[in-house]
């Protein structure tokens, strides 16, 4: 069973939509639990519980809501018991270039400061469209592209779980169980 977090704070609703997508990615591997959860409904224990999280905010000055940042500040004691496990991020940003691969790489350091391991994805979901530091969207989640780029964000976390810490080494997405960047 590999154990998912999608973990986020949305301030007007656009990151919760991109959550729910990456929510549904993750679910669509097999042995998956996902639980998806707002900052104000998670707790210590679903981050204990998790083996692979999703981390996301909307982009605000560049960098995650302090209601993230908050919800990390709140739970400082899980820090030193939660080493190993897998995390990514994402992120709403109001404009193309307003700074979401920023902000994911500003949830990406502090998931780090916890010491997890994350990632990026190297696939392409359509031409010119990746997710290589996270999933980034301008706005909700609406075009094809980018609902796709969630749902991978999602599989593949539950993918990298499933395989590194579940030692389902069929699960490894190298091992051609579906097309990477069909559009390249
Ligand atoms: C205080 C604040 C600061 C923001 N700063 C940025 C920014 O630096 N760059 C940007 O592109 N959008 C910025 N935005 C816009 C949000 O990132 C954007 O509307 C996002 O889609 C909101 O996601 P949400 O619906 O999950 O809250 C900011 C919004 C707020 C409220």
């Amino acid at each position: 069973m590999a154990n998912i977090l999608i973990l986020y704070y949305s301030k007007s609703g656009n990151t919760k939509k991109m959550a729910e997508y990456i929510a549904d990615g993750a679910a669509h591997v097999l042995g998956a639990d996902v639980r998806l959860l707002s900052v104000y409904e998670a707790t210590a224990d679903d981050v204990l519980w998790c083996e692979g999280l999703a981390l996301g905010s909307p982009t605000q000055l560049g960098v995650m809501a302090a209601e993230m940042k908050k919800f990390w500040e709140d739970n400082i004691d899980l820090w030193q018991h939660i080493d190993g496990k897998i995390g990514c991020a994402f992120s709403s940003q109001g404009g193309w270039g307003g700074g979401a691969e920023l902000t994911c790489q500003n949830l990406l350091t502090l998931l780090m400061n916890f010491g997890f391991l994350v990632f990026g994805v190297s696939d392409y979901v359509a031409h010119q469209f990746t997710l290589h530091y996270g999933a980034v969207i301008a706005g909700e989640p609406r075009l094809d592209r980018e609902i796709a780029s969630c749902r991978l964000l999602g599989q593949r976390l539950a993918e990298w779980v499933s395989c590194f810490i579940d030692g389902k080494k069929e699960l490894h997405p190298l091992n051609g169980h579906y097309k990477r960047n069909p559009w390249d």
